[in-house]
């Protein structure tokens, strides 16, 4: 116990989490060009429920890293947070503008949607994970499995 395992990092499931989300937004670009509003709705709901989730894994395992190299203020951690913040509004708008029926607010805030998804998911693989990256021990391994675990329990119906 307490030794390192092989390559595993606590970012490489949020690496393939991200791979994941951006085949969806191309998909989900390919549609709004289509002006599909029907196809928007069926890959809204997985998109949505895949970044709520995926959010929640990285405000639980990745802002204490970041403040644990950075220090309890590090801004780069409260960046994090503000981003998924505004991760939701994006989303809502999005949602808004779908039940609206108005194609030119659909088009423009599902852009706007993807654009943001991009930007933060190469902020976060370029500039925040390289900083916290190594390989796990056993021990910190099997703490941010179960977390990743209770997450997905959680966001599949049941409670934290
Ligand atoms: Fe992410």
């Amino acid at each position: 116990m307490g030794t390192t395992t092989g390559n595993v990092r606590l970012t490489d499931e949020l690496r393939r989490e991200h791979d994941a989300l951006l085949g969806s937004l191309t998909a989900l670009e390919r549609i709004i060009h289509r002006g599909d509003t029907d196809a928007a709705h069926g890959l809204l709901e997985w998109l949505r429920e895949t970044l709520d989730e995926h959010r929640v894994k990285e405000d639980a395992v990745l802002v204490p890293r970041l403040r644990e190299h950075l220090g309890p203020q590090a801004p780069a951690a409260t960046k994090l947070l503000k981003e998924h913040e505004s991760e939701e509004r994006v989303i809502e708008r999005f949602v808004a503008a779908l039940e609206s029926g108005e194609l030119q607010a659909y088009r423009g805030s599902g852009l706007a949607l993807i654009d943001h998804i991009r930007t933060h998911i190469r902020r976060e693989e370029n500039i925040l994970f390289p900083m916290i990256e190594r390989p796990l021990n056993d021990v910190e391994r099997e703490g941010v499995q179960e977390c990743f675990e209770r997450v997905t329990q959680s966001t599949d119906g049941g409670e934290m």
